[in-house]
Protein backbone atom coordinates (compact mmCIF):
# COMPACT_ATOMS: atom_id res chain seq x y z
CA UNK A 1 0.00 0.00 0.00
CA UNK A 2 1.27 3.65 -0.34
CA UNK A 3 -0.14 5.66 2.91
CA UNK A 4 0.10 9.14 3.52
CA UNK A 5 1.10 9.82 7.27
CA UNK A 6 0.01 13.42 8.13
CA UNK A 7 2.22 13.98 11.00
CA UNK A 8 4.73 11.38 10.72
CA UNK A 9 7.68 13.00 12.17
CA UNK A 10 5.88 13.23 15.65
CA UNK A 11 5.93 10.47 18.08
CA UNK A 12 2.79 7.98 17.37
CA UNK A 13 3.49 8.98 13.48
CA UNK A 14 7.32 8.18 13.81
CA UNK A 15 6.65 4.77 14.95
CA UNK A 16 3.98 3.97 13.02
CA UNK A 17 5.75 4.73 9.96
CA UNK A 18 8.63 2.37 11.00
CA UNK A 19 6.26 -0.50 11.34
CA UNK A 20 4.67 0.69 7.67
CA UNK A 21 7.94 -0.20 5.95
CA UNK A 22 8.76 -2.73 8.43
CA UNK A 23 5.49 -4.39 6.50
CA UNK A 24 6.49 -2.98 3.47
CA UNK A 25 4.46 -0.71 2.37
CA UNK A 26 5.69 2.92 0.97
CA UNK A 27 5.33 5.67 3.44
CA UNK A 28 4.59 9.40 2.47
CA UNK A 29 5.00 12.24 4.93
CA UNK A 30 3.31 15.28 5.44
CA UNK A 31 4.49 17.36 8.41
CA UNK A 32 5.18 21.28 9.24
CA UNK A 33 8.04 19.72 11.60
CA UNK A 34 5.73 22.43 14.57
CA UNK A 35 6.28 19.96 17.27
CA UNK A 36 8.92 17.28 15.45
CA UNK A 37 11.69 17.01 14.08
CA UNK A 38 13.56 15.43 10.93
CA UNK A 39 15.81 13.31 12.59
CA UNK A 40 13.01 11.22 13.55
CA UNK A 41 12.41 10.09 9.81
CA UNK A 42 16.17 9.94 9.20
CA UNK A 43 16.33 7.26 12.26
CA UNK A 44 13.21 5.53 11.01
CA UNK A 45 15.07 5.15 7.66
CA UNK A 46 18.28 4.11 9.15
CA UNK A 47 17.01 1.25 11.06
CA UNK A 48 14.19 0.14 8.02
CA UNK A 49 16.81 0.82 5.43
CA UNK A 50 14.15 2.29 3.57
CA UNK A 51 13.05 5.69 2.22
CA UNK A 52 10.33 7.73 2.87
CA UNK A 53 8.97 10.75 0.67
CA UNK A 54 8.92 13.58 3.10
CA UNK A 55 7.23 17.49 2.44
CA UNK A 56 7.60 19.29 5.12
CA UNK A 57 4.03 21.12 4.72
CA UNK A 58 1.52 22.80 6.39
CA UNK A 59 -2.01 21.17 6.07
CA UNK A 60 -3.31 24.33 6.38
CA UNK A 61 -1.63 25.28 3.03
CA UNK A 62 -4.56 23.41 1.10
CA UNK A 63 -2.64 24.27 -2.42
CA UNK A 64 0.79 22.16 -1.17
CA UNK A 65 -1.53 19.75 0.14
CA UNK A 66 -3.13 19.12 -3.29
CA UNK A 67 -0.08 19.43 -5.19
CA UNK A 68 1.41 16.32 -3.06
CA UNK A 69 -1.91 14.31 -4.13
CA UNK A 70 -1.61 15.27 -7.97
CA UNK A 71 2.16 13.72 -7.31
CA UNK A 72 1.37 10.62 -5.90
CA UNK A 73 -1.34 7.93 -5.49
CA UNK A 74 -2.60 7.10 -2.36
CA UNK A 75 -4.64 4.55 -0.99
CA UNK A 76 -4.84 5.56 2.50
CA UNK A 77 -4.17 8.26 4.92
CA UNK A 78 -2.90 8.29 8.38
CA UNK A 79 -4.21 11.16 9.85
CA UNK A 80 -1.82 11.98 13.24
CA UNK A 81 -1.61 15.98 12.03
CA UNK A 82 -2.49 18.30 15.34
CA UNK A 83 -1.94 19.89 17.91
CA UNK A 84 -2.68 18.52 21.49
CA UNK A 85 -1.73 20.21 24.75
CA UNK A 86 -4.42 20.30 26.66
CA UNK A 87 -3.44 23.02 28.65
CA UNK A 88 -2.45 25.20 25.65
CA UNK A 89 -5.84 24.71 23.82
CA UNK A 90 -7.58 26.19 26.96
CA UNK A 91 -5.28 29.40 26.79
CA UNK A 92 -5.42 29.43 23.05
CA UNK A 93 -8.73 27.92 21.52
CA UNK A 94 -8.35 29.62 18.16
CA UNK A 95 -4.74 28.05 17.19
CA UNK A 96 -6.61 23.93 18.16
CA UNK A 97 -9.94 24.91 16.46
CA UNK A 98 -8.11 26.34 13.25
CA UNK A 99 -5.37 23.75 13.21
CA UNK A 100 -6.88 20.81 14.03
CA UNK A 101 -10.18 21.28 12.25
CA UNK A 102 -9.39 23.50 9.17
CA UNK A 103 -6.29 20.62 8.55
CA UNK A 104 -8.10 18.29 8.65
CA UNK A 105 -11.20 20.15 6.50
CA UNK A 106 -8.17 20.62 4.35
CA UNK A 107 -7.29 16.62 4.28
CA UNK A 108 -10.65 15.84 3.32
CA UNK A 109 -11.62 18.01 0.42
CA UNK A 110 -8.32 17.09 -1.25
CA UNK A 111 -9.20 13.56 -0.59
CA UNK A 112 -12.14 13.71 -1.90
CA UNK A 113 -10.93 15.50 -5.07
CA UNK A 114 -8.36 12.76 -5.88
CA UNK A 115 -10.67 9.90 -4.77
CA UNK A 116 -8.85 8.72 -1.74
CA UNK A 117 -11.14 7.07 0.11
CA UNK A 118 -9.48 5.56 3.42
CA UNK A 119 -8.52 7.32 6.40
CA UNK A 120 -7.66 6.11 9.94
CA UNK A 121 -7.39 9.40 12.46
CA UNK A 122 -5.84 9.94 15.51
CA UNK A 123 -8.65 10.00 18.16
CA UNK A 124 -8.40 10.26 21.52
CA UNK A 125 -9.52 8.95 25.02
CA UNK A 126 -10.26 12.35 25.98
CA UNK A 127 -13.34 12.45 23.98
CA UNK A 128 -15.23 10.53 26.88
CA UNK A 129 -14.41 13.37 29.25
CA UNK A 130 -15.04 11.81 32.78
CA UNK A 131 -16.51 8.69 32.17
CA UNK A 132 -19.40 7.47 34.34
CA UNK A 133 -18.04 3.92 35.26
CA UNK A 134 -14.51 1.99 34.05
CA UNK A 135 -13.64 -0.43 31.77
CA UNK A 136 -14.97 2.63 29.05
CA UNK A 137 -16.82 0.95 25.95
CA UNK A 138 -16.87 3.00 22.88
CA UNK A 139 -20.38 2.83 22.70
CA UNK A 140 -19.99 5.73 26.08
CA UNK A 141 -21.53 8.72 25.62
CA UNK A 142 -18.58 11.62 25.05
CA UNK A 143 -18.23 14.77 26.50
CA UNK A 144 -14.60 16.33 26.29
CA UNK A 145 -13.97 18.74 28.56
CA UNK A 146 -11.38 21.01 26.67
CA UNK A 147 -10.79 22.55 23.48
CA UNK A 148 -8.51 20.08 22.37
CA UNK A 149 -10.72 17.22 23.32
CA UNK A 150 -13.43 19.02 21.77
CA UNK A 151 -11.85 19.06 18.26
CA UNK A 152 -11.05 15.53 18.51
CA UNK A 153 -14.83 14.49 18.75
CA UNK A 154 -15.85 17.78 16.11
CA UNK A 155 -13.55 16.03 13.47
CA UNK A 156 -14.83 12.42 14.50
CA UNK A 157 -18.35 14.37 13.96
CA UNK A 158 -17.10 15.43 10.77
CA UNK A 159 -15.96 11.86 9.37
CA UNK A 160 -19.40 10.64 10.36
CA UNK A 161 -21.19 13.22 8.34
CA UNK A 162 -18.55 12.47 5.27
CA UNK A 163 -19.15 8.86 5.77
CA UNK A 164 -22.64 9.48 5.32
CA UNK A 165 -23.10 11.18 2.15
CA UNK A 166 -19.77 9.83 0.39
CA UNK A 167 -20.49 5.67 1.53
CA UNK A 168 -17.67 5.01 -0.64
CA UNK A 169 -15.01 6.74 2.05
CA UNK A 170 -13.81 3.98 4.90
CA UNK A 171 -13.70 5.27 7.94
CA UNK A 172 -11.32 4.38 11.49
CA UNK A 173 -11.44 6.31 14.44
CA UNK A 174 -8.89 5.27 17.07
CA UNK A 175 -9.43 6.49 20.68
CA UNK A 176 -5.88 6.05 22.24
CA UNK A 177 -5.69 5.92 25.96
CA UNK A 178 -1.77 6.71 27.15
CA UNK A 179 0.79 5.95 24.58
CA UNK A 180 4.43 5.72 26.19
CA UNK A 181 7.33 3.84 25.63
CA UNK A 182 9.63 3.96 22.43
CA UNK A 183 10.90 1.75 19.68
CA UNK A 184 13.39 -1.36 21.42
CA UNK A 185 16.41 0.28 19.40
CA UNK A 186 16.41 3.50 21.51
CA UNK A 187 16.94 5.52 18.42
CA UNK A 188 13.09 6.95 18.15
CA UNK A 189 10.79 8.37 21.01
CA UNK A 190 8.73 11.23 22.52
CA UNK A 191 10.67 14.67 22.47
CA UNK A 192 8.32 17.15 23.91
CA UNK A 193 9.21 20.75 23.26
CA UNK A 194 10.00 22.53 27.07
CA UNK A 195 8.65 21.17 30.28
CA UNK A 196 6.69 17.66 29.76
CA UNK A 197 3.10 18.02 30.55
CA UNK A 198 2.51 14.71 30.60
CA UNK A 199 3.72 11.64 33.24
CA UNK A 200 6.24 9.80 31.42
CA UNK A 201 8.17 11.89 29.88
CA UNK A 202 8.13 14.22 32.69
CA UNK A 203 9.42 11.25 35.30
CA UNK A 204 12.58 9.86 32.06
CA UNK A 205 13.63 13.26 32.40
CA UNK A 206 13.63 13.59 36.67
CA UNK A 207 15.54 9.87 35.59
CA UNK A 208 17.93 11.42 33.27
CA UNK A 209 19.17 14.47 35.65
CA UNK A 210 17.26 17.29 33.46
CA UNK A 211 14.35 17.57 35.76
CA UNK A 212 14.79 17.60 39.68
CA UNK A 213 11.66 16.04 41.11
CA UNK A 214 8.12 14.85 40.04
CA UNK A 215 5.09 16.39 41.20
CA UNK A 216 2.64 13.92 41.72
CA UNK A 217 -0.98 15.59 40.96
CA UNK A 218 -3.35 14.93 44.07
CA UNK A 219 -3.34 11.45 46.71
CA UNK A 220 -6.58 11.78 47.33
CA UNK A 221 -8.75 10.46 44.41
CA UNK A 222 -10.90 7.33 44.86
CA UNK A 223 -8.33 5.11 43.87
CA UNK A 224 -6.23 2.24 45.69
CA UNK A 225 -3.81 4.93 46.94
CA UNK A 226 -5.33 7.87 45.71
CA UNK A 227 -3.26 8.92 42.66
CA UNK A 228 -4.70 9.13 39.21
CA UNK A 229 -5.14 5.95 37.36
CA UNK A 230 -4.46 5.24 33.29
CA UNK A 231 -4.38 2.72 30.56
CA UNK A 232 -0.49 3.23 29.65
CA UNK A 233 0.05 1.69 25.88
CA UNK A 234 3.34 1.22 24.49
CA UNK A 235 3.35 3.19 21.22
CA UNK A 236 4.90 0.26 18.77
CA UNK A 237 1.58 -1.55 20.11
CA UNK A 238 -0.48 1.37 18.71
CA UNK A 239 1.79 1.63 15.75
CA UNK A 240 0.68 -1.76 15.20
CA UNK A 241 -2.99 -1.11 15.68
CA UNK A 242 -2.98 1.46 12.75
CA UNK A 243 -1.78 -1.55 10.65
CA UNK A 244 -4.39 -3.57 11.81
CA UNK A 245 -6.95 -0.64 10.76
CA UNK A 246 -5.65 -0.20 7.33
CA UNK A 247 -6.28 -4.08 7.07
CA UNK A 248 -9.87 -3.29 7.78
CA UNK A 249 -10.68 -0.42 5.58
CA UNK A 250 -9.66 -2.34 2.80
CA UNK A 251 -12.76 -4.36 3.38
CA UNK A 252 -14.51 -1.55 3.04
CA UNK A 253 -16.68 -1.65 6.71
CA UNK A 254 -17.79 2.33 6.30
CA UNK A 255 -17.09 3.55 9.34
CA UNK A 256 -15.45 2.04 12.57
CA UNK A 257 -14.60 3.22 16.15
CA UNK A 258 -12.30 1.50 18.60
CA UNK A 259 -10.24 2.29 21.74
CA UNK A 260 -6.89 1.07 21.31
CA UNK A 261 -6.09 0.50 25.17
CA UNK A 262 -4.48 -2.57 27.35
CA UNK A 263 -7.54 -2.71 29.50
CA UNK A 264 -5.44 -2.43 32.30
CA UNK A 265 -5.27 0.52 34.55
CA UNK A 266 -1.89 1.74 36.69
CA UNK A 267 -1.80 4.60 39.48
CA UNK A 268 0.86 7.39 39.30
CA UNK A 269 2.47 5.67 42.04
CA UNK A 270 2.41 2.28 40.24
CA UNK A 271 4.16 3.94 37.18
CA UNK A 272 6.62 5.74 39.60
CA UNK A 273 7.67 2.14 40.96
CA UNK A 274 7.42 0.29 37.60
CA UNK A 275 10.03 2.92 35.96
CA UNK A 276 12.35 2.76 39.22
CA UNK A 277 12.17 -1.49 38.87
CA UNK A 278 12.88 -0.79 34.79
CA UNK A 279 15.77 1.51 35.41
CA UNK A 280 17.32 1.16 38.64
CA UNK A 281 16.90 4.71 39.07
CA UNK A 282 14.59 6.04 42.41
CA UNK A 283 12.33 9.02 41.32
CA UNK A 284 12.31 11.97 43.76
CA UNK A 285 8.55 12.77 44.03
CA UNK A 286 5.92 15.39 45.97
CA UNK A 287 2.38 14.85 46.56
CA UNK A 288 0.82 18.58 45.56
CA UNK A 289 -2.29 19.68 44.81
CA UNK A 290 -4.75 18.19 41.79
CA UNK A 291 -4.35 19.25 38.07
CA UNK A 292 -7.46 21.30 37.13
CA UNK A 293 -9.48 19.02 34.80
CA UNK A 294 -8.24 15.55 35.70
CA UNK A 295 -10.13 12.60 36.04
CA UNK A 296 -9.31 9.71 38.75
CA UNK A 297 -9.97 6.45 36.57
CA UNK A 298 -9.75 6.00 32.76
CA UNK A 299 -8.97 2.39 31.56
CA UNK A 300 -10.56 0.92 28.18
CA UNK A 301 -12.37 -1.98 27.27
CA UNK A 302 -10.62 -2.89 24.32
CA UNK A 303 -12.49 -6.25 23.59
CA UNK A 304 -13.95 -4.47 20.47
CA UNK A 305 -10.38 -3.97 18.63
CA UNK A 306 -9.26 -7.18 20.32
CA UNK A 307 -11.94 -8.60 18.00
CA UNK A 308 -12.54 -6.58 14.74
CA UNK A 309 -8.34 -5.99 14.33
CA UNK A 310 -7.24 -8.88 15.34
CA UNK A 311 -4.74 -6.55 17.54
CA UNK A 312 -4.25 -6.60 21.12
CA UNK A 313 -1.62 -4.77 22.99
CA UNK A 314 1.65 -7.12 24.21
CA UNK A 315 3.71 -5.41 25.52
CA UNK A 316 3.53 -4.54 29.53
CA UNK A 317 4.30 -1.31 31.74
CA UNK A 318 7.49 -2.74 32.79
CA UNK A 319 8.39 -2.97 29.16
CA UNK A 320 6.67 0.71 28.19
CA UNK A 321 9.34 1.90 31.47
CA UNK A 322 12.18 -0.13 30.06
CA UNK A 323 11.77 1.44 26.82
CA UNK A 324 11.06 4.65 27.39
CA UNK A 325 14.35 4.92 30.08
CA UNK A 326 16.32 3.54 27.22
CA UNK A 327 15.45 5.86 24.72
CA UNK A 328 15.74 8.92 27.43
CA UNK A 329 18.85 7.51 28.47
CA UNK A 330 20.61 7.34 24.88
CA UNK A 331 18.88 10.92 23.27
CA UNK A 332 18.98 12.82 26.93
CA UNK A 333 18.56 16.31 24.93
CA UNK A 334 15.89 13.83 22.76
CA UNK A 335 16.64 14.55 18.99
P1 LIG B 1 3.10 14.86 17.99
O1 LIG B 1 2.95 16.30 18.31
O2 LIG B 1 4.39 14.19 18.31
O3 LIG B 1 2.78 14.61 16.44
C1 LIG B 1 1.89 15.42 15.71
C2 LIG B 1 2.63 15.89 14.46
O4 LIG B 1 1.76 16.71 13.68
C3 LIG B 1 3.87 16.73 14.77
O5 LIG B 1 4.98 16.19 14.10
C4 LIG B 1 3.52 18.13 14.27
O6 LIG B 1 4.65 18.81 13.78
C5 LIG B 1 2.51 17.81 13.17
N1 LIG B 1 1.53 18.88 12.88
C6 LIG B 1 0.73 19.54 13.74
N2 LIG B 1 -0.06 20.40 13.08
C7 LIG B 1 0.23 20.28 11.76
C8 LIG B 1 -0.23 20.90 10.57
N3 LIG B 1 -1.17 21.85 10.60
N4 LIG B 1 0.29 20.52 9.38
C9 LIG B 1 1.26 19.56 9.33
N5 LIG B 1 1.75 18.95 10.40
C10 LIG B 1 1.24 19.30 11.61
O7 LIG B 1 1.90 14.08 18.69
P2 LIG B 1 1.65 12.53 18.89
O8 LIG B 1 1.75 12.24 20.32
O9 LIG B 1 2.46 11.75 17.93
O10 LIG B 1 0.11 12.47 18.50
C11 LIG B 1 -0.31 12.16 17.19
C12 LIG B 1 -1.81 12.30 17.11
O11 LIG B 1 -2.41 11.45 18.07
C13 LIG B 1 -2.32 13.70 17.43
O12 LIG B 1 -3.41 13.98 16.57
C14 LIG B 1 -2.79 13.60 18.85
O13 LIG B 1 -3.81 14.51 19.13
C15 LIG B 1 -3.30 12.18 18.90
N6 LIG B 1 -3.27 11.61 20.25
C16 LIG B 1 -2.11 11.64 20.98
C17 LIG B 1 -2.09 11.12 22.26
C18 LIG B 1 -0.85 11.20 23.10
O14 LIG B 1 -0.96 11.14 24.32
N7 LIG B 1 0.33 11.32 22.53
C19 LIG B 1 -3.24 10.54 22.80
C20 LIG B 1 -4.41 10.51 22.02
C21 LIG B 1 -4.40 11.05 20.75
C1 LIG C 1 -1.36 10.85 33.59
C2 LIG C 1 -1.52 10.82 35.12
C3 LIG C 1 -1.89 12.99 36.08
C4 LIG C 1 2.05 14.61 35.01
C5 LIG C 1 -3.29 13.38 28.46
C6 LIG C 1 -4.36 14.08 27.69
C7 LIG C 1 -5.13 13.09 26.86
C8 LIG C 1 -4.20 12.24 25.99
C9 LIG C 1 -3.10 11.64 26.79
C10 LIG C 1 -4.03 13.25 23.83
C11 LIG C 1 -2.63 11.73 35.62
C12 LIG C 1 -0.57 12.42 36.55
C13 LIG C 1 0.96 13.79 35.17
C14 LIG C 1 2.79 15.00 36.17
C15 LIG C 1 1.31 13.69 37.52
N1 LIG C 1 -3.56 13.03 24.98
N2 LIG C 1 0.59 13.33 36.40
N3 LIG C 1 2.38 14.52 37.38
O1 LIG C 1 -3.84 13.61 31.57
O2 LIG C 1 -4.24 11.11 31.35
O3 LIG C 1 -3.91 12.45 29.33
O4 LIG C 1 -2.43 12.67 27.56
O5 LIG C 1 -5.10 12.95 23.38
O6 LIG C 1 -6.00 13.83 26.08
O7 LIG C 1 -5.24 14.71 28.61
O8 LIG C 1 -1.99 12.06 30.78
O9 LIG C 1 0.39 11.80 31.28
O10 LIG C 1 -0.69 14.07 31.60
O11 LIG C 1 -1.25 12.20 33.16
O12 LIG C 1 1.00 13.30 38.64
O13 LIG C 1 3.77 15.77 36.08
O14 LIG C 1 -0.31 11.31 35.70
O15 LIG C 1 -2.53 13.68 37.10
O16 LIG C 1 -3.21 11.09 36.72
P1 LIG C 1 -3.58 12.36 30.87
P2 LIG C 1 -0.80 12.59 31.66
Amino acid sequence: MNVLITGGAGYIGSHTCLELLNAGNDVTVIDNLSNSKFKSLQRVQSLTGKTIKFYENDLLDIDAVQKIFRKNEFNAVIHFAGLKAVGESVTKPHLYYHNNITGTLNLLAVMGKNQVNNIVFSSSATVYGDPSSVPILESFSTKPTNPYGRTKLMIEDILKDIQLAEPQMNVALLRYFNPIGAHASGQIGEDPNGIPNNLLPYIAQVAVGKLKSLNVFGDDYDTLDGTGIRDYIHVVDLAKGHLKALEKLEKAPGIVTYNLGTGKGYSVLEVIKAFEDASGIKIPYKITDRRSGDIAKMYADPTLANNELNWKAELNIFEMCRDTWNWQSQNPQGY
